[in-house]
């Protein structure tokens, strides 16, 4: 609340621990894990869809109350599906007793609609708005935005799935049943005070709150039951700053099949992955090929297990996952070869982040960009004294492409549409980006808690 405030000897401790994340508890595998369902269509309305945001009350731990935030429920929020060139009317209304906005992170809308932080939805205020998936298939979510408070209605509950979906154009036989063979996976660590209450005022760690205690789609101790040969999961990572490398605990490949924005120009096979906040992955897992006896997980880096299997009667005939190429390279050799139009240095840790060396304003425009145009920007994430820390960029309201890291080619599971890149400590980024639509958005770093303490700007694009 002070940013202003110096440095005093706990400022200097915490410093000091910068880089120490809190290990997560292994799934004991008790509770079958939840699936949000799909928002259902409304018949006889003036939209299709309404998502309202609400207080809630969920029993994570037996017989203890936690209060959280959900939409249309007590946590977390339906999954929200729209076919590829559809548009939809979603009314939007907060039932919170605070402001919040409705964002809808990765799709490529007109800025008013965008929910960023200017466009606050107050206490009982309702919104009819027009989303239209003008772009490729992809898994995207949405979640508040309001300055601030992003990190804490965020931690509380407040994030669902937005799928833009095209499998009826699609030849592609990926699997796309909701629910049964097309599962989204949101996951998030959380920390809870002695109460088991989601305290985010004491909780809260200026660099990033995180937590000892995982949770997949809000479900606790998760499992899961399997019961198709070839599963399509789409990853997010919904956390406020933890970063997870996903491996699968027999240390067997699984299949990429697509980044943030888009499907990869082609599948390809990964031993693991990491995703930054807000980052997801679309992967394929065949369980075809395991014997009865054999258990497989989803495990974290350090061997954590985040979302064991239980695998019950798959077809072992069914089945194998089909690949693709596409003609086109993913990025031209124009494109790679396009100047830097664009300079963005992150800065800093804690409350001392920065994005060219300010603090987010709303008032103040930070760059601008001609609609439709594609320009480079190279996103430089300067190291501080203590080495610094991955930032997750972010830019609201366009699809980019990852030209290179450091002058190197970028790897097969980076050939997708992105809206996230995670930026190591002193790397360079170049992004291509071009705006499909006009207005003023916001870039900013996805850690929750740097983005409400300034480390965002605003573009305009005219
Ligand atoms: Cu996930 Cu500015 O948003
Ligand atoms: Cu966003
Ligand atoms: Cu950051």
């Amino acid at each position: 609340d002070n940013p202003d405030q110096g440095m005093d000897q706990d400022g200097m401790n915490e410093m000091m621990d910068h880089g120490e994340v809190p290990s997560l508890a292994s799934s004991e595998g008790v509770n079958e894990l939840v699936i949000p369902p799909l928002l259902e269509k409304q018949k006889g309305k003036n939209y299709d869809y309404e998502v309202t945001a609400q207080e809630g009350i969920t029993e994570f731990f037996e017989g203890i109350s936690t209060e959280t935030y959900g939409y249309n429920g007590d946590l977390l929020g339906p999954t929200l599906k729209i076919e590829e060139g559809e548009s939809v009317n979603v009314k939007i209304t907060n039932d919170l007793n605070e402001p919040t906005t409705f964002h809808w992170h990765g799709l490529e809308v007109a800025s008013k609609i965008d929910g960023g932080p200017s466009d606050e939805i107050q206490p009982g205020e309702s919104r009819i708005i027009t989303l239209e998936a003008d772009q490729p298939a992809a898994t995207l979510w949405y979640h508040p935005h309001v300055h601030e408070m992003t990190a804490e209605q965020v931690f509380r509950g407040l994030s669902g799935m937005l799928i833009i979906d095209n499998s009826i154009n699609s030849d592609l036989e990926i699997p796309n049943e909701y629910g049964v063979n097309d599962i989204p996976l949101i996951f998030q660590d959380r920390l809870f005070d002695e109460d088991k209450q989601l305290d985010y005022d004491n909780l809260m760690n200026v660099d990033g709150t995180l937590g000892d205690v995982s949770m997949v789609n809000g479900t606790i101790n998760p499992k899961m039951t399997v019961t198709e040969p070839i599963m399509r999961f789409r990853l997010l990572n919904g956390s406020n700053a933890r970063n997870y490398t996903f491996r699968l605990s027999n240390g067997d490949n699984f299949t990429q099949i697509a980044s943030d924005g888009s499907l990869l120009d082609e599948p390809v096979d990964r031993k693991e992955l990491t995703l930054a906040a807000s980052e997801r992955a679309e992967i394929l897992i065949d369980f075809s090929k395991l014997t009865e006896e054999e258990s497989l997980s989803i495990i974290n880096e350090e061997g954590v297990v985040l979302l064991p299997f239980d695998v019950k009667d798959t077809d072992s005939t069914a089945g194998s996952i089909k690949t693709w190429t596409t003609d086109e390279p993913f990025l031209t050799d124009e494109e790679k070869e396009m100047p830097v139009t664009k300079n963005i240095e992150l800065f800093g840790m804690m409350d001392m982040v920065s994005i060219n060396g300010k603090k987010f304003d709303a008032d103040r425009i930070d760059l601008r960009q001609e609609q439709g145009v594609t320009e480079v920007w190279e996103i430089y994430n300067k190291p501080d004294m203590m080495g610094g820390m991955v930032h997750p960029f972010h830019i609201h309201g366009t699809q980019f492409k990852v030209i290179s890291r450091d002058g190197e080619e970028v790897e097969e599971s980076e050939q997708g549409f992105k809206d996230s890149v995670a930026v190591e400590p002193g790397e360079r980024v170049k992004l291509l980006v071009t705006f499909p639509e006009k207005g003023v958005y916001v870039f900013h770093c996805h850690i929750l808690e740097h983005e409400d303490n300034g480390m965002m700007g605003q573009i305009e694009v005219y």
